[in-house]
């Protein structure tokens, strides 16, 4: 299996280019096959995640064509199928979007349960709830969602809790249903905005996305458009962090610093120095840093993707801070691999009480999950000695080119096979 192999203490220096947001892409480019024209989606993010999705719209009939390494052409015409089910589909969390797509424009899905990280127990109950509303049967039989409507009438829909998945599923089959549809208590990250304004570029009507309502007119049908993706609030925030867990002084570029507001207030909280320009933020971390309270909120809060890399930095920090996980169960399974690192923490519940220590140190870690994966890639890069870190396809389902610009920022990291004992030799013996 890959594995990242660090030599920590190199503080990060120069500067970073953001790519397109992992979370905003996976909902865009399932939305695209909606229309019956070629849509051209540019600052896609190189990740498995979205390679995944890809490959599953081949799998149904649509045309999929790469244009570059970001950029590529979907053609929604030639979908022949609306079941989808396979090993990889099964794996991840955001083929949940081929149901609203389909069931948007098909009337019928029939897609396999989805994965994703195992942070918590995932439910979606609130998409269900949404199609129902909307006028599908939904049954979950045999590990599938199947959704079929005779028609799809546009409703009020207020959701428990504020999905970012059931916002998006909702969005898109409300936006080809009869009528007007209200989603109240939507989530309202950036990338909810960005599949919006996609869908509104493909000739949808939805108005409010990123506030307390969001208000959808249904349209006929769809059409072609050509789209670029915002950048990635998360990727971006956890190099903002990797800069100050390792005394770096980064230049974070191809950023909207309205969407790492929360970051950049938890970061100048605690010492670090964060300026922002209009499309790039310098993060310098020229001391110790100290300590503060952070607890996860749906956007404008502090995310919860970057509660393991933000709850890695304050272990370093001096003085005791408490980290309240709100969104998710079980989002602390990586602070087990941390205290082998040396860390200090105590989790009380959806709460870790956290007393930096001085230093971390090296040691062979694994990590359990894509944001706890980045963490444990920050701490080694901070700790002193070598980190290995084993299941880092985990890492490389959400950020391209990881240890590339890791490398392109001074980092002393490399992709080693942990079946092959040599590798980490030959690293161990050439970074001494
Ligand atoms: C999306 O997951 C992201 N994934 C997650 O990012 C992110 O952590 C999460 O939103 C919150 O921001 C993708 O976009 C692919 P939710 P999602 O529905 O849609 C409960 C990453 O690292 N809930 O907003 O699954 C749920 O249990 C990943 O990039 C229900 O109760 O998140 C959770 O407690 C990890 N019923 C809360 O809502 C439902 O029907 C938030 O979940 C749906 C959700």
């Amino acid at each position: 299996m890959k594995q990242y192999m660090i030599k920590g203490g190199q503080p990060l220096r120069g500067e970073v280019q953001i790519g397109g947001a992992k979370n905003a892409a996976l909902g865009i480019i399932v939305a695209a096959i909606m229309a019956d024209e070629p849509v051209v989606i540019d600052n896609l993010p190189q990740v498995d995640d979205v390679k995944v999705l890809l490959d599953a719209l081949d799998g149904i009939g649509a045309k999929v064509e790469h244009l570059d390494e970001n950029t590529v052409r979907i053609d929604g015409s030639t979908v022949s199928d609306v079941i989808v089910d396979d090993e990889y589909i099964r794996k991840i969390r955001g083929s949940y979007y081929l149901v609203g797509a389909l069931l948007g424009k098909y009337k019928k899905a029939v897609v396999a349960l989805p994965g994703g990280c195992q942070i918590g127990s995932r439910p979606i109950d609130q998409h269900i709830k949404g199609f129902e509303q909307l006028g599908a049967k939904v049954t979950i039989h045999n590990g599938m969602i199947d959704a079929i409507a005779e028609n799809l009438e546009g409703s009020h829909i207020y959701l428990d809790c504020p999905s970012v998945g059931a916002t998006i599923n909702i969005m898109m089959v409300a936006a080809l249903s009869n009528g007007k549809t209200i989603i109240e208590n939507p989530a309202k990250e950036p990338h909810i905005v960005d599949v919006a304004n996609f869908l509104n570029s493909m000739g949808a009507n939805i108005k409010g996305a990123g506030t307390d309502a969001i208000r959808i007119r249904g349209v006929e049908k769809l059409h072609g458009s050509e789209y670029s993706i915002i950048p990635d609030q998360i990727e971006a925030g956890t190099f903002m962090l990797a800069a100050a867990a390792t005394g770096g002084d980064v230049y974070i570029k191809n950023v909207i610093p309205k969407h790492l507001e929360a970051i950049t207030a938890k970061l100048t909280e605690i010492g670090a120095k964060v300026r922002e320009y209009d499309d790039y933020v310098h993060v310098v971390a020229d001391k110790r840093l100290g300590y503060a309270n952070v607890k996860t909120m749906p956007y404008p809060g502090f995310p919860t993707d970057m509660q393991p890399q933000m709850t890695t930095l304050l272990a370093l920090s001096e003085g005791v801070s408490i980290v309240t996980e709100t969104i998710f169960e079980t989002r602390f399974k990586y602070i087990a691999e941390l205290r082998r690192m040396g860390a200090n923490f105590n989790v009380e519940g959806n709460a870790a009480i956290v007393t930096g220590v001085e230093k971390l140190t090296g040691a062979d870690v694994v990590a359990p999950d894509l944001r706890a994966g980045a963490a444990l890639v920050i701490a080694g890069l901070a700790a002193e000695g070598i980190t290995v870190i084993d299941q880092i396809h985990y890492i490389e389902r959400g950020y391209e080119k990881f240890d590339e610009k890791l490398r392109n920022l001074g980092a002393i990291i490399e992709v080693g096979d942990s079946d092959d004992e040599r590798e980490l030799q030959k690293f161990r013996f050439k970074v001494g």
